[in-house]
């Protein structure tokens, strides 16, 4: 009798198993036959587009920094993405890289209030900069900074080219991409609407951020007499090489010790095969 039920309970749960793989099998035919695969895209995976490539000064195995796009895309971090994103991990003395002398770097640091603390009492304070200081941070915690940027936090930017994805197109991208959501988009995922404080940007992971488009007018940075016309774009570029170096300062030595890396593997190599060929010389084979 036990075996009996036992063997009953046991079909039961067979029976189960074959019913939910049927359904499971069946429910997925339509998706199948409508997107070749057994889940549907998301949004993210039909819209989201990977960076333009700009054509860098530093890419390729000889680039170098361009010091005066350096220069130009400082500017633009300092009189625009500043008010809102940190570069902690820069000290201002590694501005000397831009081309910056050190009368223009005292300058600048002492443009900046940096955290201190008071000689007489002791409490916490800020005071000008030094050239041996980091730029400070924007906002005291991300509680102020969520305060202050609808609930989203501004990252610091001193490795964001290095952060993300091919960075320095991925920046240029970013700033260069704002659109209106595309209709088809909203036909094809009508849940996928962009939200309330949120920007529509095809080169953002997840399609919409909390970031208003900071580049919105040709010209909204002055640049110095014979540089080039301060168009969104140039901007974009600007900063995103400025972004790059800030993140990779060495690159220039990183990329000149490489090549000097394989002319000494390449002369190795041949003196080494001399070397074969003069030691086997005398071997018959
Ligand atoms: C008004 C404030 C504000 C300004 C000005 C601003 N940003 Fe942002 N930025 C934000 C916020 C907020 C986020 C976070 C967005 C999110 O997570 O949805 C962000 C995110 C970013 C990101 C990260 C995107 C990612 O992949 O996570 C980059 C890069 C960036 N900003 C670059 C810049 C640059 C370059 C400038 C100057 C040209 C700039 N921002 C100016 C507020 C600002």
């Amino acid at each position: 009798m036990v075996r009996f039920l036992g063997g009953l309970v046991g079909l039961f749960f067979a029976g189960m198993l074959l019913l939910s793989f049927i359904w499971g099998a069946v429910s997925a035919v339509p998706v199948v036959a409508e997107y070749g695969k057994f889940v549907p895209p998301t949004a993210e995976q039909e819209f989201h587009k990977h960076p333009m490539q700009v054509a860098w000064s530093f890419s390729g195995p000889f680039g170098k920094y361009d010091k005066a796009q350096l220069q130009r895309g400082f500017q633009v971090y300092s009189e625009v993405c500043a008010a809102c994103h940190s570069l902690h991990q820069i000290a201002f003395r590694s501005l000397a890289d831009l081309g910056y002398n050190e009368a223009e770097i005292k300058a600048i640091a002492k443009a900046h209030q940096v955290p201190a603390i008071d000689p007489n009492t002791g409490e916490a304070t800020t005071t000008e900069g030094a050239p041996a200081d980091k730029f400070p941070l924007v906002y005291p915690n991300d509680v102020a900074a969520r305060a202050a940027n609808n609930n989203a936090i501004p990252p610091d930017l001193s490795l964001m080219a290095k952060a993300r994805h091919d960075g320095s197109n991925y920046i240029h991208s970013l700033l260069v991409g704002y659109q209106d959501q595309p209709a088809e988009l909203l036909r094809k995922f009508p849940d996928a609407k962009t939200g309330e404080g949120l920007h529509y940007n095809p080169y953002f992971a997840n399609l919409n951020l909390a970031m208003a488009p900071p580049l919105s007018a040709e010209g909204q940075v002055t640049y110095a007499e014979g540089q080039p016309k301060p168009t969104i774009d140039q901007m974009a570029q600007d900063v995103s090489a400025f972004l790059t170096w800030a993140a990779e300062p060495k690159m220039e030595t990183r990329k000149s010790t490489g090549v000097g890396v394989m002319i000494f593997l390449l002369f190795g190599t041949v003196l080494a095969y001399m070397a074969y060929q003069n030691i086997w010389a005398a071997k018959e084979h």
